[in-house]
């Protein structure tokens, strides 16, 4: 499938993270919100391309039946395949719990206008890690290119790491395409965007050290960063409502973009309560929560983002975050009470972390600060 630009000189991106769908979803108002959602965003949007940035559908049953997953995924998709829309995939961690990866990825590119495959050779890690090019309006040459990375799952020593990191020999792959596409394009780099599950560990620089008096809006880092209480630097949008969960070694992933140049923008899931975004050394980094209802995340915040890139000036591509409330929609499978007010995994995971940090008797205050301030701030 060749993807390009439109006449308009513009290709529109609709991002979704984390779905989590899982086996009941015949009957379930988790699924039937879910899908409220992808809805009301494709009517509205028209988008040229779907990514689903990874933790898509349960493969706890795949070995089971791989034809039930089959089945979950085609339901999952089927709002953006009955419109003919191309969608991209990527595996998060938990597409790769249960050791069916390679009969996973065969299972997406069944499904008609899926782009999901591995382009790597075997022995390269990763199970799905492919690139996609946008070619000019006229369809003349590629414009664009959008990298698909696998982040692979939880490290397999978690003293050096909780989650696994991009690997080097994926890193080398990555830099060989580049050196590719950039001859192709006349010695400069190809504009590009990057899709990954698990976030780099630069995400952290949208965040600094909360100060004594923002404790009440801080949040705690993850694993190695779990001494730190976090908010988000001035200037980064969106909400930021966990530490990210990005591997504890820097396998120097994102100092290659910047080596290689051209990309433009790194779009990540893993962290349900995160969709904040901001630049660090010039690259665009997006964090997205989840755009279903199965993943802890606080009430109807779900969302999708746009991407609109520009043929003509690719530097100045364009996004917007909208949520489930923002289209008009009424959730039905949330609570009075959880549809308005952070659910309940967000009220544990906020206790926790102020307890442990010693914290404990601001955090009924500081959850009701931070409840208004996201409720009436943003
Ligand atoms: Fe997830
Ligand atoms: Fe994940």
């Amino acid at each position: 499938m060749k993807l390009k630009f439109n006449a308009d000189g513009k290709f529109k991106i609709l991002l979704f993270g984390d779905i989590h769908e899982t086996h009941d979803y015949e009957t379930s108002l988790n699924f039937k919100d879910m899908q409220k959602l992808m809805v009301a965003a494709l009517e509205e949007y028209k988008p040229d391309l779907c990514v689903l940035l990874g933790d898509n559908c349960n493969t706890d049953r795949f070995a089971e039946s791989p034809e039930n997953f089959e089945k979950m995924l085609r339901a999952v998709v089927a709002p953006i395949t009955e419109r003919k829309i191309p969608v991209a995939a990527i595996l998060g961690n938990h597409e790769h719990d249960h050791g069916n990866e390679d009969e996973i990825v065969k299972v997406y590119g069944k499904i008609e206008g899926c782009l999901t495959r591995n382009d790597t050779p075997p022995e390269v890690t990763g199970n799905a890690n492919f690139r996609e090019l946008i070619y000019s309006s006229d369809g003349e040459k590629p414009a664009f290119c959008l990298w698909f990375i696998d982040s692979n799952n939880c490290h397999e020593n978690r003293e050096i790491s909780h989650y696994d990191f991009v690997h080097e020999d994926q890193i080398e792959w990555f830099e060989a395409e580049s050196a590719k596409l950039k001859e192709m394009n006349g010695g400069k780099p190809l504009p590009s965007f990057v899709f990954q599950h698990t976030p780099v560990p630069e995400e952290y620089n949208l965040l600094r050290k909360a100060k004594i008096w923002e404790l009440p809006v801080a949040f705690r880092g993850y694993n190695s960063h779990r001494k730190t209480l976090y908010v988000k630097k001035k200037g980064v949008e969106g909400i930021a409502g966990e530490g990210p969960c990005s591997p504890d070694v820097n396998s120097g992933q994102f100092a290659s973009w910047k080596k290689v140049g051209g990309v433009l923008g790194a779009f990540f899931g893993h962290d349900h309560l995160n969709d904040f975004a901001g630049y660090t050394d010039g690259i665009f980094i997006a964090q997205h929560r989840t755009a279903g209802f199965r993943a802890y995340t606080d009430g109807c915040r779900s969302c999708v983002r746009l991407v609109t890139i520009d043929e003509k000036n690719p530097e100045k591509f364009t996004h917007e975050l909208k949520r489930f409330k923002q289209f008009g929609l009424k959730c039905e499978c949330l609570g009075p009470i959880f549809r308005n007010i952070s659910d309940r995994q967000s009220l544990l995971l906020h206790i926790a972390g102020y307890t442990l940090g010693g914290a404990a008797g601001v955090t009924a205050i500081g959850f009701l600060i931070k409840y208004l301030i996201e409720r009436f701030g943003g």
